[in-house]
C-alpha cells in the first residue's frame, strides 16, 4: 500500500522560520524534475517565469503567458507529493487587482499552485488577492519583468535610499497579507536586516546566507544551458555524478547554512 505524504503548507514554512530551519527552494517546470526535487526533500518548488529563458529560449521572461504558466504548474503539481508549490504570475497578468485574481485563480484551480508570486510593490493586487483567499509571495530587489526599465540585470539596493525603499516595500507587502517574500540580488546585509524584521519567511537568491531560505534556478545549479551562470549561483554537479546527488547536495548545503558563501553573495 502506498503511504500518502501530506504536502507542506504555508504554516509549515512559517514554522520553519520560527524554529530557525532553513527553507530550500528550486525552480521546477516539468513532472520529471518535480519528482526528483520532491524526493530529495526540497521544501518549495517554484514554477518560475524563468521558464521563458531556460525552457522556451527567450532572452527575457516577458513573452511567458498565463497559459504557459498554468501548463507548467500543472506538470509540476501532478508529480510532487510533499513540496509546497508556487506559481509565478507572468508579465502583464496583474495590471489590476481583478486581473490578478482571475489569473491567480487559473494557476491555483487549473495548475494546482498553493500560492502565487508577483513582482514589485503591488500592494493593491496583494491585498485584493489575499482578501479572496489567495496566498501571495512577494518578490523584491531585482525584478526580471522590469528588465526594460532597469536596463540590465544588476544588484539592487546598493545605496541607502534604494535599500530603505526595498526594506519599506518588504514591510508593506507583509502588512498587505503576503505570507512569503523572495529577495533577488540585493546586498547580504540588507537581506539579513529584512529577514530579521519580517515575521514571514524570506527566500533569497543572490541575497546572502542570512535569509530564511534559498532559491536557485534549477538549470543554473545543474549547469545546463549555454548562458553564463550568474555569480550568485553555483554548479552543484561539479562534485557528483547524478542530478539526484546534486539536488541533495544543494538541499544539505542550504539546510546547514553552507550555501551561499560570500563568493555567491554581494
Ligand atoms: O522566475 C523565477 O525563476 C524566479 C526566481 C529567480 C526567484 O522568480
Amino acid at each position: 500500500m502506498q503511504t500518502l505524504i501530506k504536502p507542506l503548507s504555508i504554516n509549515d514554512l512559517t514554522e520553519m522560520k520560527r524554529c530557525g530551519e532553513k527553507i530550500t527552494c528550486l525552480t521546477a517546470y516539468d513532472a520529471s524534475f518535480s519528482a526528483v526535487l520532491d524526493k530529495a526533500g526540497i521544501d518549495i518548488l517554484l514554477v518560475g517565469d524563468s521558464l521563458g529563458m531556460v525552457v522556451q529560449g527567450h532572452s527575457t521572461t516577458l513573452p511567458v503567458s498565463i497559459n504557459d504558466m498554468v501548463y507548467h504548474t500543472r506538470c509540476v503539481s501532478h508529480a510532487r507529493q510533499r513540496a509546497f508549490i508556487i506559481g509565478d504570475l507572468p508579465f502583464m497578468s496583474y495590471p489590476s487587482p481583478k486581473a490578478a485574481a482571475k489569473n491567480a485563480a487559473k494557476l491555483m484551480q487549473l495548475g494546482g499552485a498553493q500560492m502565487v508570486k508577483l513582482e514589485g510593490s503591488r500592494i493593491d493586487c496583494v491585498s485584493f488577492l489575499v482578501g479572496q483567499g489567495i496566498p501571495v509571495c512577494g518578490h523584491l530587489g531585482l525584478l526580471p519583468q522590469s528588465i526594460n526599465q532597469l536596463g540590465r540585470y544588476a544588484v539592487q539596493g546598493k545605496n541607502q535610499a534604494d535599500a530603505e525603499k526595498i526594506s519599506a516595500d518588504a514591510y508593506a507587502l507583509q502588512q498587505a497579507g503576503a505570507t512569503l517574500l523572495v529577495l533577488e540580488c540585493v546586498p547580504a546585509a540588507l537581506a539579513k536586516q529584512i529577514s530579521a524584521q519580517l515575521s514571514i519567511p524570506v527566500i533569497g537568491i543572490g541575497a546572502g546566507v542570512d535569509c530564511d531560505g534559498q532559491v536557485l534556478v534549477l538549470y543554473d545549479m545543474l549547469n545546463i544551458g549555454t548562458a553564463k551562470r550568474p555569480r550568485f549561483s553555483k554548479n552543484f554537479m561539479v562534485d557528483v555524478n547524478t542530478i539526484e546527488d546534486a539536488v541533495v547536495a544543494y538541499h544539505q548545503a542550504v539546510k546547514r547554512g553552507q550555501f551561499p558563501t560570500p563568493e555567491h553573495s554581494f
